[in-house]
């Protein structure tokens, strides 16, 4: 059975963080709030605990998992050859959704967190709850999002519940998160560093602080070095097309699908009232409005987007994935 504890207000949260600490302690899984989405934590040296990561989300063994610390000095004990860029990097954005890809000390983590990789994704990240969790625990937590793996990342303890129920311990509920996408990905193994997955802290935010960075999508004909990125992600069951923000467009694609019989539901900010269902689209919406269209009997959503995409941006990306890149026509 799975037990969801309200962390906030919670009249004994030390009762709360002892329970979640001795779960880990003795190698299960607690989820618990950041403030990308949740996370399904373990203890990163026990590879047991590790592995019931990957069976509780159905997730292939190749993927690495992010590792989370409570503070840069914790960081450290854990990484080597650290980059003088990564400490400024560390500096100016933890604790914050900043995952850092280091070379790994030999042997800190289990196996499978790092699918056998030199490096590790590291990351201090800032909310209340992940922080007093960390500190209290005291080793590191591999915490990939909470979701089945392929579904949308869960902002809220009852996406989490959703997925997890039966399958893991607890879920510490930290309400919803404030960011709604996973942290930017930064792969700092290399020089200049490559953003392997865009998030809230954008290229030019990383720019101002450590110079020149790339997109790892705009690097040409080379094999993925984030391993996650060969999977579709954050898909909900009913398939996703992306149309251009247009208002008539939308309209007429509206209509020609309900001519067809079919249902359609509508992601976007301004509001469709033809549509058989509408959800709000932003970064902090987005999976909620997927996961509420799972809810729906729409047979296909129509995600509204600019047409002019823009690579560094971390909503369209998640857009772009979730409907396999796929354009309403
Ligand atoms: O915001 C987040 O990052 C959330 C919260 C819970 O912290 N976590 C998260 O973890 O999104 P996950 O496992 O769903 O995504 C981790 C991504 C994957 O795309 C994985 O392939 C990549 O980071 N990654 C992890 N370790 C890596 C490594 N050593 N080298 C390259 N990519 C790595
Ligand atoms: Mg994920």
């Amino acid at each position: 059975e799975t037990e969801i504890v309200l962390v906030d207000s919670s009249v004994n949260k030390e009762e709360t963080y002892s329970q979640a600490v001795e779960i880990l302690r003795n190698g299960d899984i607690v989820a618990f709030p950041t403030e990308t989405v949740y996370g399904l934590g373990a203890d990163a040296t026990n590879p047991q605990a590790v592995e019931k990561i990957f069976t509780a989300k159905g997730r292939p063994s190749d993927n690495p998992l992010i590792v989370h610390v409570d503070s840069k000095e914790s960081a450290l004990n854990w990484v080597q050859n650290v980059p003088a860029k990564a400490i400024q990097c560390m500096d100016a954005f933890w604790p914050g959704a900043l995952t850092i890809i280091l070379e790994s000390k030999p042997g800190a983590f289990a196996e499978n967190v790092t699918a056998n990789l030199k490096t590790v994704g590291i990351r201090v990240p800032n909310h209340r709850v992940a922080l007093d969790l960390l500190a209290r625990v005291n080793v590191p937590i591999a915490a990939p999002s909470a979701n089945t793996s392929g579904k949308p990342s869960p902002t809220l303890a009852e996406h989490v519940y959703h997925d997890m129920a039966g399958i893991i311990p607890l879920i510490l509920d930290g309400g919803q998160t404030t960011i709604g996408l996973e942290s930017t990905v930064l792969d700092m193994t290399s020089e200049p560093p490559v953003i392997l997955r865009p998030g809230k802290i954008t290229k030019e935010d990383l720019e101002l602080v450590i110079g020149t960075v790339r997109l790892s999508s705009e690097i040409q004909g080379n094999a993925p070095k984030s391993p996650g990125m060969k999977y579709i992600h954050y898909a909900p069951d009913v398939p996703v097309y992306l149309i251009e923000n247009d208002e008539a467009l939308v309209g007429k694609a509206i209509q020609h699908v309900q001519k067809e019989g079919k249902k359609v539901a509508v992601l976007s900010t301004a509001d469709f009232p033809v549509a058989d269902y509408h959800f709000p689209l932003s970064a902090e919406t987005l999976y909620d409005s997927l996961r509420k269209c799972d809810q729906t009997d729409a047979d296909l959503i129509l995600a509204t987007v600019s047409t002019a995409p823009n690579r560094s941006d971390a909503m369209m990306n998640r857009l772009e994935k979730a409907a396999d890149h796929k354009w309403f026509s």
